[in-house]
C-alpha cells in the first residue's frame, strides 16, 4: 500500500474525490481541512486557549463512517457552518496549529493505505508520499459547484459572493508564511474544469496502480 497526497485551493474537488479513490482502493481517507476546521471551533468556543497546549487540550477523532469528534462531541455539521469557514484560514496560518496538526496527519497515516487532502500534505506532511495529486479548478467552476452545494443546505447564496470568498480564502492559504499552498515538484497537476468526478477519480486510482505494481 502506499499514500496518496491530493493537494490543491478550495472547493477544487479534493474532498469528494478522495473519498471516492480511497473506497475504490480500499484505502482510508483523512480529511486534514476537517483538522483545521476542528481547531478553529475549538478556539472559537475557548478564547483563552494557550496555543502552546493544543496537543493536551484537543483530541480529533474520526469515525468509520467520517464523522469527526472534537474532544468527543460529533462536530462534523458545526465545522462546515459558515462563520468557521470565514475563520479557517487564519487559524491554519498560526504555527502551533500547524505544528500539531502536521505531527497528528504523520502519525495517523504512518501506517499507509492513505488518500490525504490538503494544501501541504505532498510538500509538508508526507514529502515522501508515493503519489502526490494537485488538483485545481478555476474560481468560477469551484463557486458554481459550492453554489449547487449551498443550496441544497437550503442557504440561499449569491455566486458572487462565492467567488470572492473562494478567491480570498485562496490568495490567504497561499500566501501565508507557514506552509503555504503550493504544487509540489514531483506532484501530477489535474484540472477538473473539464473532467467529471469519475474521470478524475479514474485517472488517480490508475496512478496509484502503477505505483502499487512499479509500472
Ligand atoms: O479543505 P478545507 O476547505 O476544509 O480546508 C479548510 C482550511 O484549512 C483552508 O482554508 C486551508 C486550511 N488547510 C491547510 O492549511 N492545510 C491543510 N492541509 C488543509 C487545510
Amino acid at each position: 500500500m502506499i499514500n496518496i497526497a491530493i493537494d490543491g485551493p478550495a472547493a477544487a474537488g479534493k474532498s469528494t474525490i478522495a473519498k471516492k479513490v480511497a473506497a475504490r482502493l480500499g484505502y482510508k481517507y483523512l480529511d486534514t481541512g476537517a483538522m483545521y476546521r476542528a481547531i478553529t471551533l475549538y478556539l472559537h468556543e475557548h478564547k483563552e486557549t494557550d496555543l502552546n497546549e493544543l496537543s493536551e487540550l484537543i483530541d480529533i477523532e474520526f469515525s468509520q463512517e467520517g464523522k469527526l469528534f472534537l474532544n468527543d462531541r460529533d462536530v462534523t455539521d458545526m465545522i462546515r457552518e459558515s462563520h468557521i469557514t470565514k475563520q479557517v484560514s487564519s487559524v491554519a496560518a498560526l504555527k502551533e496549529v500547524r505544528v500539531f496538526l502536521v505531527d497528528l496527519q504523520r502519525k495517523i497515516s504512518s501506517k499507509k493505505g492513505y488518500v490525504l487532502d490538503g494544501r501541504d500534505i505532498g510538500s509538508v506532511v508526507l514529502p515522501d508520499a508515493e503519489l502526490k495529486i494537485f488538483m485545481t479548478a478555476t474560481p468560477e467552476v469551484r463557486a458554481q459547484r459550492r453554489l449547487i452545494e449551498e443550496h441544497a443546505r437550503g442557504n440561499n447564496i449569491e455566486l458572487s459572493v462565492l467567488i470572492d470568498e473562494i478567491t480570498e480564502r485562496d490568495t490567504n492559504d497561499m500566501t501565508r508564511e507557514i506552509s503555504p499552498l503550493v504544487q509540489a515538484e514531483d506532484a501530477v497537476l489535474i484540472s477538473t474544469d473539464a473532467l467529471t468526478i469519475d474521470e478524475v477519480t479514474s485517472k488517480i486510482v490508475e496512478f496509484a496502480n502503477e505505483k502499487v505494481t512499479g509500472d
